[in-house]
């Protein structure tokens, strides 16, 4: 039993070696300049909102204030409606789910703001693009 009590210091220690070793991996001048020099169009990345995920433009504090109290967001974020059905979805909670009435300008901002960003012909996933145009490398011969 007592052989094996300086175990967790030296797993500790391995960690330690690891992590470090990774961190000076981070700090090669090369990778790093060819990180820069990589062409990506990322015009189409929609900034998000880091503490819930919402698409984070127009009215997104307004929804995440009014919407996110009773669940988090990906309630919203799963689904894509057009205005009229994120009206029904709301007024389905107000009948059934104890969710209050909004004063109708708050209501039109929210509904504006599902409408656009969590409309049915908007993407689910938030992965990128396929690249375009890759010149992909052949393995020789
Ligand atoms: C008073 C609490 C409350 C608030 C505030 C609230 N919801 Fe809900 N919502 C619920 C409950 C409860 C459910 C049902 C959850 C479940 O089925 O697990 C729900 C479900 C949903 C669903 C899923 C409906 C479905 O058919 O599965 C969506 C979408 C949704 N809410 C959007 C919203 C939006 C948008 C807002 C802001 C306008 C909002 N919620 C604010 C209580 C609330």
């Amino acid at each position: 039993m007592q052989k094996f009590a300086y175990r967790p210091a030296i797993m500790l220690l391995m960690l330690i070696g690891v992590f470090i070793t990774s961190c000076a991996g981070d700090k090669d001048p090369e990778s790093a300049s060819r990180f820069q020099e990589a062409e990506v169009d990322s015009s189409h990345v929609k900034q998000l909102d880091p503490e819930t995920g919402l698409i984070a433009e127009g009215e997104y504090l307004l929804v995440r204030g009014s919407c996110t109290g009773c669940h988090s967001a990906n309630l919203i974020m799963q689904n894509r409606m057009t205005r009229d059905n994120w009206l029904k979805s709301i007024r389905w909670m107000q009948e059934t789910q104890g969710l209050w009435e909004f004063p109708p300008e708050l209501e039109e901002k929210i509904l504006d703001y599902l409408g656009t960003h969590y409309a049915p012909d908007q993407p689910k996933s938030i992965r990128r693009q396929p690249l375009k145009a890759v010149n992909w490398h052949v393995e020789g011969p």
